[in-house]
């Protein structure tokens, strides 16, 4: 082996694990579950361009409150739904008037000869299921017959006193922009990797991370009903040890312990979403005293904005966002080399293809609940110090 770069094989990437397109095997997956499409406010009274899973779509709420999520083309002759307008009952086309509702159903056709009456049955706006939650919009992308409930967490309904929960979508985890430029397992799989902490955020975390933090924690990875889970255990200064415990439910949720090593269970919920292939955001829910403090949790990075850092900056001072994104659009699995601390992700990728496979086998994939009761996620994330009460 010369490891002379000029024998390098042609890279490639694994496309099931990461793509995300209609037709693809994980965007099937990740189309059986609801995902955030936007916050709350995002669903008003002008219509909203929205791409998720690589489809651009259309978000609006008609004047009674219910929200919509419609395919932009309109089923008469493809204008764009985003030039529409919104009234009482739906969105109505600027071209020719037709007029959809939520659940794209068209309810009026004002050129056509009484109103449509004859002819507006036999067309439907293509549309999605919405619903809101947590201070965000769900949308089910996947086949209509297989839609589950909307989950609920066990971390965002039990609420100590004066907190509510509130809906995030500036990109808290990213470590830097709200729209990260690569693929959303990059993100998602450094979930799975906490062995990175001490090493990249030694730079800038706070002191939480260095010193007698800093340690390599002893890990410990297991699979559980919804996903895997990270114990991260140290031996802290004052003889006292903290377990640190983050979890990944799938497809793509990140049940992250605070960084900033709030004791006791997480405040916050993440989706990482793929925007598309090559794009991702995260949506939070999180547990909160304060309007709009979530988006005060972003990391700093060298105590700055990660928008205000300079070039050389970035080079003194790298963060997830440089890590993640550096690793290229889509990273090139074909030039990995994993090894014993690369545990948790490979178990993850392990529980995505048993899920691959079962959809592609007609079964459902991992925690879908279609009984009421059974939608509740509980969770063991946290920080979890030896001198309180930690799950068992
Ligand atoms: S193209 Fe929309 S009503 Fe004609
Ligand atoms: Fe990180």
């Amino acid at each position: 082996m010369t490891g002379s770069a000029y024998d390098l094989p042609e890279p490639s990437y694994d496309a099931e694990l990461t793509c995300v397109e209609r037709g693809t095997p994980m965007g099937e997956l990740l189309r059986r579950y609801w995902q955030p499409v936007g916050l709350t406010g995002d669903a008003a009274g002008r219509p909203r361009r929205v791409r998720i899973l690589g489809e651009d779509l259309i978000l609006f709420r008609d004047g009674r409150g219910n929200p919509g999520l419609v395919y932009p083309r309109c089923c008469h002759r493809g204008t764009d739904l985003y030039y529409g307008k919104i009234e009482a009952d739906g969105i109505r086309c600027c071209y020719h008037g037709w007029l959809f509702d939520a659940e794209g159903r068209c309810v009026e056709m004002p050129v056509e000869p009484n109103n449509g009456e004859s002819f507006k049955h036999k067309v439907r706006q293509p549309w999605y299921p919405v619903r809101e939650r947590y201070g965000l919009i769900f949308a089910y992308m996947g086949p209509p017959d297989r839609q589950p409930l909307l989950p609920r967490f066990e971390l965002l309904e039990t609420l100590d006193a004066e907190e509510f929960v509130e809906g995030d979508d500036t990109g808290i985890g990213t470590g830097g922009g709200d729209i990260a430029p690569c693929n959303w397992l990059q993100h998602y799989e450094n979930v799975m990797d906490p062995l990175h902490v001490p090493i990249l955020h030694d730079g800038f975390s706070g002191t939480q991370f260095v010193g007698p933090m800093g340690i390599i924690p002893e890990v410990r990875f297991e699979t559980f009903a919804y996903g895997v889970r990270s114990y991260q255990y140290r031996d802290l200064d004052d003889g006292r040890s903290l377990n640190r415990i983050t979890e990944t439910v799938l497809p793509n949720i990140r049940v992250v312990a605070s960084p900033r090593l709030v004791p006791g269970r997480t405040e916050s919920i993440g989706w990482t979403l793929p925007i598309d292939s090559s794009n991702y955001r995260i949506y939070t829910a999180a547990r909160v005293r304060e309007e709009k403090s979530i988006r005060g949790q972003r990391s700093k990075p060298g105590g700055k904005a990660w928008q205000d850092m300079t070039e050389q900056e970035h080079q003194d001072f790298p963060g997830d966002w440089e890590a993640q994104v550096g690793q290229g659009v889509i990273t090139y699995h074909s030039e990995e080399h994993l090894g014993a601390s690369d545990r948790g992700l490979i178990m993850l990728r392990k529980m995505l293809r048993t899920d691959l496979k079962a959809v592609a086998e007609g079964r459902d994939p991992t925690g879908i609940a279609r009984t009421p009761g059974k939608e509740l996620v509980p969770s063991a994330a946290g920080n979890w110090f030896s001198d309180e009460s930690a799950p068992a």
